[in-house]
């Protein structure tokens, strides 16, 4: 039986929601409501193929544990005039909470896809991790945007204190994370909510239930991810 493939307007249903609910948390820029039809970016994602990342080809927990994945979509085009109001406005805000210069971003939708095969108890979480060095000031880092696409409450984003390690996440994405540091912070996942921090921190995904994203329940953890770098580079690209 063939399966009716239909086109789809990316730039529609990923538009800025007309109902923003902004507000600054100590480094945590939150935006409720981020898009104007969630349902619809939830229902394109449930209609995808989620290829596996984060494995090497040796050995790897991905696909025996938990299967972890990444859509990566170009966005339809900065020229599209839907997508460069949404770019624009989030920029300005990213300018008036953190580096107040031009930014760079890349023009692709990225949504991460999660779910486990096995079910863990919360001391195993996705490994913490860095987007920017940490030695960056928070207001000239990359900045990470994340939109959770979940409904409901489970976890979100942890921040930490400790030690940066050695990355194995391509081995394995989940990490005892309490052995080696201090939740600092739970940024709280949200239906359509955006958070936007300083990518010098500690972080990784946290999940409070593994049930909820599980093989078993045919159900996965989904969330956008853009980095958005201040352009200190006179080479990069520059917007805004
Ligand atoms: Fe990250």
């Amino acid at each position: 039986m063939s399966v009716v493939k239909r086109p789809v307007q990316l730039d529609q249903i990923m538009r800025l929601g007309s109902n923003l609910d902004i507000r600054r948390e100590d480094f945590v820029l939150y935006i409720d409501n981020f898009y104007e039809t969630p349902d619809l970016v939830y229902d394109w994602l449930e209609g995808q193929s989620y290829p596996y990342w984060k494995y090497t080809g040796g050995e790897t927990r991905n696909s025996v544990d938990y299967n972890d994945c990444r859509i990566a979509q170009r966005m339809p085009g900065f020229g599209s005039q839907i997508e460069q109001q949404k770019i624009m406005t989030v920029l300005k805000l990213c300018q008036e909470n953190f580096w107040q210069g031009k930014y760079r971003i890349d023009f692709i939708h990225e949504f991460n896809c999660f779910q486990t095969i096995k079910i863990f108890d919360t001391k195993l979480q996705h490994y913490p991790h860095i987007d920017s060095s940490l030695l960056d000031d928070d207001n000239c880092t990359t900045l990470n945007m994340l939109i959770y696409m979940n409904q409901g409450e489970n976890g979100g984003t942890a921040v930490y204190n400790g030690e940066l390690i050695p990355n194995d996440e391509a081995i394995n994405v989940l990490y005892p994370v309490e052995e080696r540091f201090k939740i600092e912070r739970i940024i709280p996942a949200k239906y359509n909510r955006c958070v936007i921090f300083p990518g010098n921190r500690l972080h990784g995904a946290y999940i409070d239930d593994y049930r909820q994203f599980s093989a078993e329940n045919n159900s996965w953890r989904y969330s956008q991810v853009l980095f958005i770098h201040p352009a200190t580079d006179k080479m990069h690209r520059q917007v805004s």
